[in-house]
């Protein structure tokens, strides 16, 4: 039989023509299905609270390189502080139809409906660092975070063992509303309630941060400079804030009062090993492969504790050395 050339060159053409279609429309079915929350490419939204804090920023972190690691498609929101704001991001997430949320809530309260709606979605909320109240506890699958109630009793009952039982305490709270505020003042009252000598002479939020934890700090010193013997902040930046304001006003941070956060930064545990921080409890913020961890198991069809409680550890003068903290790598 003779052969057209041009029928051939046709003919091929459309060959070409159909398997490209057929190429694009199996990797447009990929990408469906990814879309739909059962494909390969794990798609997951990260409403995170804020960037108040270098623990946040490390969490923050930790969270986008173990993403990157695992290839999963990641969506991030910083809520900038703001309860509407990471709510909204949530409701986002949803519309998205991803496979998980991954967040940190700003304060305990206030969850319950738009949880309800990503459980009525059949998407898994994996809640990192902070704890919610809600009156369901299915409304989300599993909580990872530290026991911020044991990290206040660890910092009271250093400093009631540091002092001998006497000491004159300014408090630096968290945001107010917090999980680990609430729960870390919980703690150290706890400790501090069986003895006599401890006074709590002032107690007021610096808001997580390092500029309102040295602005709380300077205004409580204008009317407790004389008493004050020990600064008990709730986190690194607002201790960090504390030293600055205590040294502003002529006082050595470290020795005549004594200083106490919590989260183990580089830059406490620097300040620390410098001798102007007295002791750190750790609180870790790198919880990135531990939420991606518990979203695959859900994926699997594992059903997960709860609570998982993140270990953490104390650092002081006798047990921390610089080459540690040079170490740190947040
Ligand atoms: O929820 C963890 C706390 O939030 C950290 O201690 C603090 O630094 C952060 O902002």
């Amino acid at each position: 039989m003779k052969t057209n050339p041009t029928s051939m060159i046709r003919r091929s053409a459309l060959v070409l023509l159909a398997s490209a279609t057929a190429a694009l429309l199996t990797n447009c079915n990929k990408g469906d299905k990814a879309g739909g929350g059962s494909g390969d490419t794990m798609r997951v939204g990260f409403a995170q609270a804020g960037a108040e804090s270098a623990w946040r920023r490390a969490e923050t972190e930790s969270v986008k390189a173990e993403a990157e690691k695992r290839g999963i498609d990641l969506r991030f929101t910083d809520a900038q502080g703001k309860q509407d704001k990471q709510i909204a991001a949530v409701r986002d997430y949803i519309a998205q139809g991803l496979d998980g949320i991954i967040l940190a809530p700003i304060v305990e309260t206030g969850w319950d409906e738009v949880l309800g709606e990503a459980r009525d979605a059949g998407i898994p909320v994996v809640l990192v660092d902070r704890g919610v109240s809600v009156k369901d506890e299915s409304l989300y699958a599993t909580l990872i975070a530290s026991d911020f109630v044991s990290e206040g009793k660890m910092a009271g009952e250093w400093l009631v063992k540091k002092s001998g039982g006497s000491a004159k305490i300014i408090e630096l709270e968290g945001t107010p509303g917090a999980a680990p505020a609430i729960d870390r003042k919980k703690g150290f009252d706890a400790v501090i309630a069986g003895e006599s000598g401890m006074e709590i002479l002032a107690s007021q939020s610096g808001d997580f941060n390092i500029e309102k934890g040295k602005e709380v700090m300077e205004a409580l010193l204008a009317q407790h400079a004389d008493a004050v013997t020990a600064v008990y902040a709730h986190n690194d930046d607002m201790a960090l804030g504390a030293i600055q304001a205590l040294e502003a006003a002529g006082k050595k941070p470290g020795t005549e009062v004594t200083v106490i956060s919590i989260d183990g930064g580089k830059a406490a545990l620097g300040a620390l090993v410098e001798g102007k921080l007295n002791c750190v409890v750790e609180c870790l913020p790198l919880l990135g492969p531990n939420a991606f961890d518990a979203l695959e198991k859900i994926k699997a069809g594992e059903k997960l504790e709860k609570w998982q409680k993140v270990d953490d550890q104390l650092f002081d003068a006798e047990n921390t050395t610089k080459d540690f903290v040079d170490k740190r790598p947040y």
